[in-house]
Formats: C-alpha cells, structure tokens, sequence
C-alpha cells in the first residue's frame, strides 16, 4: 500500500511515536508492547542496581527520563522510600503511582520539558530512551552515494537526496564501513538529546543505558526495526508500532561505557542461589532468593540484557 508524500523517516518517526495518535500514547504503554529490564522480577533487581549507584555517587533524587508509566520508579519506591523520585514522559502522570513519585509531561523524542533543569545531587536514568529518539535512515545508493531514506505514510520507501554537512561527517566519524545497499543510522540526534539532557544537571550522574550500536571500533549494523505486540514486524510509520534503532554509545558525551553485566558485578549485585535449608526454614523468602538469582542471571546475560551499555556522566557541580 503506498500512503502520503515521502518524507523523511525522522519526522515520520517523531509522528509516528509521539504525534497526537502516537504510539506512546497508547493507554497500554510501551508494557503492553514489550518487557524491559524495569518490569517483573527484572524490575525489582533493576530498581536495586539504579539505588545502589545512586548512593555510590551520592544521589538522594533519581530522575527517570522515558520513564514509561512509572514501572522503575514504583520499584524504587518501595525498596527505597527515602530517596526523592521523578519520572518524566509523554503522558499524564499515571494513576497508580504512589504519591511520592513528581512527574513531568515531556514532548517526546529529542525533545525535553523547559522544567526539567537545574538538578543537583540526581541520578538522571535514561533507560530505552534513546533508541527512540528518532535519527536520520540514510542508505548508500548503486553509484555509492549516501542518500535520506524517505518514507510515506504506508511503509513504502524512497532514496531522498544525499547525506551532507554534519550528518555526513558524523557518519565518517562514527559508522564502521560500508558500500552499497548499506543502511546507516545516523545517531547525531542522539548526541544532542543527551548532550541537553546532561546540560540541566547542575550537579550528579546521568546514565543512558540502551542497545548499542557496535562502536568500539566494531561493524556498525542496520538495526532500524519495529516492534508490535512484543513480535517484530515491518516498520510504518502509522502509529500502531514502536520504532527503534540502537543508540552509537561511543558518540555520546560519556565519562564512562560499561556493559551491564560488568554494573551489575561492580555494584555487588550477584546470583546467588539461596541456601536449601531455607527452603524449608521460611519457603517464601527461599522462593524469592531463586527468583531474584535467576533475575540477575538474565540481567547479566552477555548474550541477551547484560549486552547493554550504560553511559555513565558525572556532573561535578560548584
Ligand atoms: C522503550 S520505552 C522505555 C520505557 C522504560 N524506560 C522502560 O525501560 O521500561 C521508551 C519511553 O521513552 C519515552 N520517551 C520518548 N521520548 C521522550 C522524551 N523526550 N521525554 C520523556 N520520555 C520520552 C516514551 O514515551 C516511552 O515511554
């Protein structure tokens, strides 16, 4: 089926997840759609890691941007009700949160809410944000020339002009190389939505955790995909699915990149199966301990979630 006018994927994807009908919108919430670390058992282990890093840096307040509907952030307040908690996405403060929870209303995609500024002693989590902030597709053509991929409203796409200016010289920066029929994200949009959302902490630590591209002096890849109902499916810009693309760590302001598996081990959180006599001592605390082991078990998967990078930046303050 083809649809309206080509554009280019970036603004297509803005409206796609954030416009008036946008996917995030959806009164599912991206939950509906798909599991993150910050949900279920994961949710519980995950809350304790951003706690802990949030007393190692000397954080009283975390800020969770992309906060989906609060998942992390009821997590957070349940283990750690001493700690100041805000989350801030697209849509109105969710009903269940518990009232100690601030929320923002932010615009969504690259774009952040005027209040959110001037933070001091935050932990600023950005977890699965920034693979939603849109970019530029670009795709190398025959004749080896970088071109914008357009896109109309049905999926259908085009070759638009060709990449030039500060998007090309990201690309020969950033992207591993490539030759025709190749397909680039361009991740600039990226850098400055980080690069804003550092800028409003007068003092603490950010970090961005996120797919990423393979950087590192690794083959970048063409990772741009959709997700509906937890199943991939072809990307349209239509509002009835997530689009995302992983996030190039390496061009991200950061002081520090660690997989998260290496987080995990350094903040002490570690799968430890509980010892059989408690199975029998207090069955439910055992039962916890065999769920929460096989939480971090998964949250360390060097094939799977422990692959994640976090991008860690610290704002020393006055
Ligand atoms: C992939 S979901 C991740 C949700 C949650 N962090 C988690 O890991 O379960 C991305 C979230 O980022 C939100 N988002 C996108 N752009 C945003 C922005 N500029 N400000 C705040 N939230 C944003 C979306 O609305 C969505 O809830």
């Amino acid at each position: 089926m083809t649809g309206s006018t080509a554009r280019p994927w970036r603004d297509a994807w803005q409206d796609a997840l954030y416009g008036p009908d946008g996917f995030y919108r959806r009164p599912e919430g991206p939950a509906g759609h798909f599991t993150t670390s910050t949900q279920g058992p994961l949710g519980v282990v995950f809350a304790e890691a951003i706690a802990t890093l949030a007393d190692r840096e000397g954080c009283d307040l975390v800020v969770d941007v992309g906060a989906g509907r609060g998942e992390l952030l009821g997590q957070l307040a349940v283990l750690r009700p001493d700690l100041r908690l805000m989350g801030v996405d697209i849509v109105d403060r969710p009903a269940d949160l518990p009232d100690a929870v601030d929320w923002l209303v932010s615009p969504g995609g690259p774009s952040l809410p005027a209040e959110l500024k001037g933070l001091v002693g935050a932990l600023v989590v950005a977890h699965e944000w920034l693979d939603v902030v849109p970019c530029t597709i670009a795709e190398v053509d025959r004749d080896d020339v970088l071109r914008e991929v357009l896109v109309d409203s049905g999926g259908v796409e085009s070759l638009g002009g060709p990449v030039t200016g500060w998007e090309l010289d990201w690309v020969n920066r950033w992207w591993g190389d490539r030759g025709p029929g190749d397909r680039l994200e361009i991740g600039d949009t990226r850098d400055d939505a980080w690069e804003d959302l550092v800028g409003r902490v007068d003092q603490g630590t950010l970090v961005a955790i996120d797919y990423a591209q393979a950087g590192h002096g690794g083959q970048s890849e063409d990772t741009f995909t959709a997700y509906r109902n937890g199943v991939q499916t072809a990307a349209v810009p239509d509002g009835s699915c997530d689009l995302t693309a992983h996030v190039m760590i390496d061009s991200l302001v950061h002081d520090d990149a660690i997989h998260q598996a290496d987080v995990l081990r350094r903040l002490g959180i570690r799968a430890t199966t509980p010892d059989h006599a408690l199975s029998l001592a207090d069955p439910a605390a055992y039962l916890r301990g065999l769920i929460r082991a096989s939480a971090v078990t998964e949250l360390a998967d060097p094939r799977g979630l422990g692959a994640f990078v976090w991008a860690i930046v610290r704002v020393p303050g006055n």
